[in-house]
């Protein structure tokens, strides 16, 4: 790729701010380079054309950036050949080819060049041919499925392939192609599978063929999910050229890739309690999973500092408990966001944690005769009573609460639709905060022992749970690995059958093991790897930085704590990846998620080989990542750079 593209330029305006004065006569000189660019361009379509076209009114318009990425790139000085495996950067002048570095990568070495790369042994050619946008077409051999789901998820597929396209709308057809035709079929088998399960199927198989002057591409999956990740994997077999006649689509010519997830459960984690995160931005981080095949979107709502879900029969909650009117997630937006999320390859599993991290949202109980439905809600000194200001813990004494809980857990089963999977939090109690602020009140002096007080509290809010879906036990219910989760407390109040815990401890602590010794099945966030919120210095005065230091993309990548014992594989549901929000919100949370949730996503879906003895990572990580990095940029994601680009154009030099 070359220096000039729109990443890099658009973020031009913000980088002129905090240029020295030597960088800024560099970037007076483009800036006026780019002016003369823009009025030749418009000059020219001026004369072609009859209509006037519209000027682009902002530096970043899609009009600017093509105009000047062609100026830029007629003059190739750099080619790329495949020598050993691997591109290496040649002169132009004295290469018998020229080609793109993506193109190069594409075809050079084995194995495609996808992001998470496949499970099951697949190939690759090594010709491509060019074609047109237009030309793709999709032939659906599977029945009528729900919502359109194939045709939709096609769309999405054709939004992918346009965003590689570095030219104008009105340019398509001048696109140089080789073909006649690009034929996409599907077929599904179960098209009436619509909801993601841990069961759900999501294997595919795709293939791509040359026939004649034909390119066809067939997938076949048992689902309309394993579809959607055949499709998105075809996506990932498409690039842009961009020093081929200025600029040309290519797809492999031939193609045969066979893929299933290793784990069921592929989740992100998102807060957005501590900072509001809006709605479009959790779009573009559902967006972001669809595009490396994550499968579980754990929405971790509220905590002691906000509560910004509505909750249609307690409206009380967000009234009281969200930052401001304009910070709330209605529970009609919700509703779309699951289709949305659905259509994407993603499931909505929604946290309210309790009791612990909460709060805000819960203080109205007295204003309402209902008595303290929380307790030590904002309490100072905050560090007597929980982990991070503001402290509050739900008052287990209040039978109101389990009225309130089963009504919020009623709203969201209804939000959601989602019944097999349910998520209680339970999170960091600090007993210190009832022993405080119940302990004077006579019934709680019953305990000698106040986790039982804890444990007492999750059975009951488990019937109302039940109560809430109809009567039965959602199939699966998840907590947050905690104290109550250890012996000897486990085994009185967590059924091994029914609940699973999300374990966080680092991945050198006992617990993982412990649970696993004790039957649990498990959900796997080890805070060592996994928790991309940390490394991020103090944000308050007191105490140590949260979680030094950076988990970086390699760490996140070659975490795989199911191959120290074969015991964890067959307990390990699956993994998430977990990003809290303290110092967070949605101006950082691209560059914080991505790449190194791409990487987290690869390690559950193929679980790629790692050498226990280095721990290191190959070329060919490096080089698909940057890849995936490239197409993510392109559909628009603000994907932080995973070191120098010359390491991009000199492929195998930096490691
Ligand atoms: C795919 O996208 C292109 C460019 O936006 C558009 O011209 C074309 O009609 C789309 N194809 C289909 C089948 O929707
Ligand atoms: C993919 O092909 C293999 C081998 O032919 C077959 O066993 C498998 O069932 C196919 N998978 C799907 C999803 O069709
Ligand atoms: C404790 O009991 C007293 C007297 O019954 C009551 O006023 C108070 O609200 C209770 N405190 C809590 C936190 O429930
Ligand atoms: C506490 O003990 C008293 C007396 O034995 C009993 O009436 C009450 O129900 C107990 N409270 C709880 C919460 O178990
Ligand atoms: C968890 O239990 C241990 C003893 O088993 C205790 O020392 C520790 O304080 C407890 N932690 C919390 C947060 O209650």
């Amino acid at each position: 790729m070359l220096p000039f593209e729109t990443e890099a330029y658009k973020m031009s305006y913000v980088r002129i701010k905090i240029m020295k004065a030597s960088d800024l006569r560099r970037a007076l000189v483009l800036l006026l380079l780019l002016c003369g660019v823009l009025m030749v361009y418009f000059f020219s379509q001026q004369t072609s054309r009859l209509n006037i076209p519209h000027l682009p009114d902002t530096l970043d318009s899609v009009d600017s950036q093509s105009a000047y990425a062609a100026a830029v790139k007629t003059d190739a000085r750099w080619t790329w050949a495949c020598t050993k495996d691997h591109c290496e950067k040649v002169s132009a002048a004295t290469a018998d080819r020229i080609q793109s570095l993506t193109t190069c990568n594409m075809l050079c070495g084995n194995g495609p060049k996808v992001w998470p790369v496949p499970s099951l042994p697949s190939k690759i050619g090594t010709q491509s041919v060019a074609f047109q946008i237009q030309q793709i077409q999709l032939e659906s051999f599977s029945k009528k499925t729900t919502f359109g789901y194939v045709e939709h998820a096609f769309n999405a597929f054709n939004n992918s392939v346009a965003s590689y396209m570095q030219k104008r709308d009105d340019d398509l057809a001048q696109i140089r192609s080789e073909i006649d035709n690009f034929i996409v079929k599907i077929t599904v088998v179960f098209a009436h599978i619509v909801k993601l399960r841990l069961s759900t199927d999501e294997s595919y198989n795709l293939t791509v063929n040359l026939n004649g002057k034909n390119i066809v591409a067939t997938i076949q999956a048992k689902t309309v999910f394993g579809a959607r990740h055949g499709l998105e994997t075809l996506s990932q077999l498409i690039w842009w050229d961009e020093l081929d006649s200025g600029g040309t689509l290519k797809i492999v010519s031939s193609a045969a890739i066979q893929d299933k997830p290793l784990m069921p459960y592929r989740g992100i984690m998102l807060d957005t309690s501590r900072n509001f995160i809006s709605l479009n931005a959790i779009k573009r981080v559902i967006n972001g999973m669809a595009a490396n095949k994550l499968n579980v979107f754990h929405w971790h709502v509220s905590d002691s500092q906000s509560f910004p879900l509505e909750i249609p029969s307690v409206p009380q909650m967000h009234r009281y408990g969200a930052y401001q009117n304009d910070m709330v997630y209605s529970a009609r937006e919700v509703t779309e966001l699951v289709d949305y999320a659905r259509l994407r390859g993603v499931r909505i599993v929604i946290e309210i944690d309790t009791p612990a991290h909460a709060g805000n949202g819960w203080t109205w109980g007295p204003q309402e005769n209902l008595g303290e439905l929380a307790v030590c809600v904002n309490a100072q000194p905050w560090f007597m009573f929980c982990g991070e200001p503001p402290c509050g813990q739900l008052n287990p004494e209040n039978p109101q609460v389990y009225e309130v809980l089963e009504r919020i857990y009623r709203d969201i089963i209804k939000m959601t639709g989602e019944d097999e999977i349910f998520h209680i939090g339970g999170d960091e109690v600090n007993l210190d905060c009832w022993e405080q602020y119940l302990f004077k009140n006579l019934t709680s002096t019953n305990y000698t022992d106040l986790h039982n007080l804890w444990g007492e509290f999750t059975l009951k809010i488990l019937n109302r749970l039940d109560q809430a879906n109809g009567g039965k036990r959602p199939t699966h219910i998840i907590a947050w690995s905690s104290n109550l989760s250890r012996r000897p407390y486990n085994m009185k109040y967590f059924d091994k059958d029914n609940i699973i815990i999300q374990s966080w401890g680092a991945s050198d602590w006992s617990e993982t093991r412990e649970l696993i010794a004790d039957g649990y099945k498990v959900i796997l966030s080890h805070v060592n790897a996994w928790y991309l919120d940390c490394g991020f210095g103090r944000w308050r005065e007191r105490g140590e930085a949260a979680c030094d230091p950076y988990r970086s993309w390699q760490t996140v990548y070659i975490h795989q704590p199911w191959s120290y014992d074969p015991l964890y594989k067959s307990h390990t549901l699956g993994a998430e990846a977990c990003l809290w929000s303290e110092q967070l919100d949605e101006l950082s949370l691209d560059a914080r998620l991505w790449p190194r949730a791409a990487a987290f996503a690869e390690r559950v879906w193929s679980d790629p080989k790692v050498d226990p003895d280095t721990y290191g990572i190959t070329e060919s990580v490096y080089t698909r990542l940057t890849m995936q990095r490239d197409r993510m940029m392109a559909r628009g994601f603000g994907v932080e750079a995973l070191w120098p680009r010359w390491c991009t154009q000199n492929p195998g030099m930096c490691l």
